[in-house]
């Protein structure tokens, strides 16, 4: 089992291979907290991750050597296990920056300019309880008690500063970030992730997924946007959808994952090719067509987003979708595509119910946390 690096240029859970479960929390600050609050918090966050990342407890004393008298440090329940790939992400949201007008951590001239709550989108049926957030923390391990033994740590930590506004389990990546990782597949039961910008290619992800240090503001260089949306899926509905009509509203087919102008997953579709009668073989709604670079001025983003079941609707439906997480450069290229995406036939079979916007500070160097460039 691998551990990765909690400490280094950018923070780990970006351009790591995708684990196979997440765990994914928003925080919101506690009232009348202040700025000493808010770096301590992110000091004490920063130093658990170091060590759970690595398979080691949240402190020296852990789960079972401290005072018999006293609630241990750890909650024990990822004694015995490896690391299993864990990383811990940490994210500010808008309103760390600035509630209601109020500046109440002294950081309000440094908030980035793109940070802001996301425009409301066609179709948005969004939940609050689903959405946004001061804080995030993205927690992905191969283990799923590792990942929720995380969260459950981290916001045990929080005591007093902050609280859970909403969390979310996924099972199941939905996209993949090297090459030797296999496509998966998301719950309509397409491969996802196969024109994903992947780890080794360092241009693309200057391009797309790294603020730069010519990015305002310089605090966030070597950082970047996450954007996540929770995304029901009417799964009932989409089963009794036609297999060339699925293929046709993804515009890839359902087994290879080849684009349908041909070839196999990895070929270029091709949106110019047409058939005898002059009907393009990738329809011009397609869910391909329409996120594609060529019609959307060449912009890319990094998905990393997880299946998600949270048990039944009271008919008998499940309770189920994509949680779809993206890094990018600026939060303008997720708008982009989502407008673009206003005309998706698979909109009728998806409901887009929570949403989220974070600044991803860069990774902290050693000994010091995440964010630390923000209070410089
Ligand atoms: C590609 C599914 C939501 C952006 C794909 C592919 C599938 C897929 C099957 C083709 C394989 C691949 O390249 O990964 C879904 C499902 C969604 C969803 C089931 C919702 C439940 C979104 C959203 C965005 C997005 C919200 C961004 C706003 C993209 C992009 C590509 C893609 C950029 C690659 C296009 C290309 O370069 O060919 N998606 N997607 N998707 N999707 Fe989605």
């Amino acid at each position: 089992a691998s551990a990765y690096a909690f400490f280094g240029e950018h923070q780990a859970g970006i351009t790591t291979p995708v684990q196979q479960h997440l765990h994914f929390a928003s925080f919101d600050m506690m009232a009348r907290t202040d700025r000493d609050d808010l770096i301590s918090l992110l000091q004490d966050w920063s130093y658990a991750a170091s060590r759970m990342t690595q398979g080691l407890e949240v402190s020296a004393t852990g789960a079972v050597l401290g005072s018999p008298q006293a609630p241990p440090d750890d909650t024990g329940e990822a004694l015995g296990l490896p690391a299993a790939g864990l990383t811990i992400t940490i994210g500010f949201g808008p309103t760390l920056f600035e509630l209601d007008g109020t500046d109440r951590y002294g950081i309000a001239a440094q908030r980035p300019d793109g940070l802001r709550k996301l425009p409301a989108f066609l179709g948005d049926d969004l939940d609050p309880g689903a959405s946004n957030g001061d804080l995030c923390i993205q927690a992905c391990a191969d283990d799923p008690q590792v990942a929720v033994h995380a969260i459950r740590n981290l916001s045990r930590i929080a005591f007093g500063r902050a609280t859970i506004r909403w969390s979310q389990l996924g099972f199941g990546r939905t996209s993949k970030t090297t090459a030797a990782q296999a496509t998966p597949r998301n719950l309509f039961g397409f491969k996802d992730g196969t024109a994903n910008i992947l780890s080794d290619d360092a241009a693309a992800l200057d391009e797309y997924v790294w603020a730069a240090a010519s990015d305002s503001p310089a605090w966030l260089a070597g950082g970047s946007y996450l954007v996540a949306r929770k995304i029901g899926m009417i799964i009932e509905s989409w089963d009794r959808v036609r297999l060339a009509e699925q293929d046709a509203i993804i515009g890839r087919d359902k087994g290879e994952g080849a684009p349908l102008s041909g070839g196999d997953e990895f070929t270029e579709p091709d949106f110019a090719r047409t058939d005898a009668a002059g009907t393009p073989l990738i329809s011009a709604t397609s869910h391909v067509r329409l996120a594609h670079p060529e019609f959307n001025g060449g912009i890319r983003i990094l998905r990393r987003g997880y299946n998600f079941v949270d048990g039944n609707t009271d008919l008998g439906r499940l309770d189920a979708g994509l949680f779809f997480l993206s890094y990018q450069r600026s939060p303008e290229q997720f708008v982009t595509l989502q407008r673009a995406l206003s005309t998706d036939t698979m909109n009728e079979y998806i409901r887009h119910i929570g949403s989220g916007i974070w600044a991803i500070p860069p990774g902290a160097i050693a000994g010091s946390f995440v964010g630390a460039g923000l209070f410089a």
